[in-house]
């Protein structure tokens, strides 16, 4: 069997009237089932446009991508819904919770459309709320939890429908130290032990090195592939 992600060439040019912006420029990038990848890279370099890509939120302008054998370049919106819905938990800087809406509905949300009935529903949000740490804190509002909890939450939304891939656009970037530290952990026990794929989006060393691999992006392209061993040894990028 072939890698989890397989893209190929895979180029996103935006248009902005005359002007052209070219956003990813011709990466090729193959991720295993079970990796746990950290995507470094200044601002503008194109990270947030490769890991909406990769996360179906967006469609290269060329190129190949293949999730999981399926061919989701040329896929339709409803099949790149689909897939979302099914494989793939976002996670955002801003957490991205709605507000006069206690935890357990927020992570109850992405099951709307299931058919599964409400209680089974509400029985799942709060085993992914406990997942996370946050038994007890099932009818606060996000306004009553700190930012650390605020991103746990947005985590238990993302797990509640069982993805295979958690996509995560700088988690730490609104949080202190200490609340990184958690949330990098929590990320990295859905990975070793839950064998969740992560995929993470930083501007931090020490968060990239809670992951496995670092990839170096510039100006939309893939310029370096270490291992975070390979990293911690003083090797450059292109180490493994
Ligand atoms: N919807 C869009 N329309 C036009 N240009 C865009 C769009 N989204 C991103 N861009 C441009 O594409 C380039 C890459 O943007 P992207 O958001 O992927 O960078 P990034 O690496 O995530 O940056 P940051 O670290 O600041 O989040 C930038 O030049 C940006 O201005
Ligand atoms: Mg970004």
């Amino acid at each position: 069997m072939g890698a989890l992600i397989v893209t190929k060439d895979l180029w996103k040019i935006y248009r902005l009237g005359d002007v052209e912006v070219h956003a990813v420029r011709g990466v090729s990038l193959e991720v295993e089932r079970g990796e746990f990848v950290a995507v470094m890279g200044s601002s503008g370099s194109g990270k947030s446009t490769l890991m909406n890509i990769i996360g179906c939120l967006d469609t290269p302008t060329r190129g190949d991508y293949w999730l999981d054998g399926r061919d989701v370049a040329r896929a339709g919106q409803d099949t790149l819904a689909e897939i979302r819905n099914r494989e793939i938990g976002f996670i955002f800087q801003s957490f991205n919770l709605i507000p006069r809406t206690s935890a357990l509905e927020n992570v109850q949300l992405p099951l709307f459309y299931r058919a599964v009935s409400l209680r089974e529903q509400r029985a799942q949000a709060a085993a992914a709320l406990a997942r996370v740490g946050l038994n007890g804190r099932e009818h606060h509002y996000p306004a009553q939890l700190s930012g650390g909890q605020q991103q746990r939450v947005a985590i238990a939304r993302a797990l509640v429908s069982a993805p295979s891939i958690l996509l995560a656009d700088e988690p730490t970037g609104n949080l202190d130290t200490e609340s990184s530290r958690e949330i990098m952990a929590l990320l990295e026990g859905l990975n070793r032990q839950d064998g969740l794929t992560v995929i993470l989006v930083t501007h931090e060393t020490d968060i990239a090195a809670y992951a496995a691999r670092q990839i170096q992006v510039s100006d939309g392209q893939i310029v370096g592939d270490r291992s975070t061993a390979a990293a911690q040894a003083g090797k450059g990028w292109g180490a493994q």
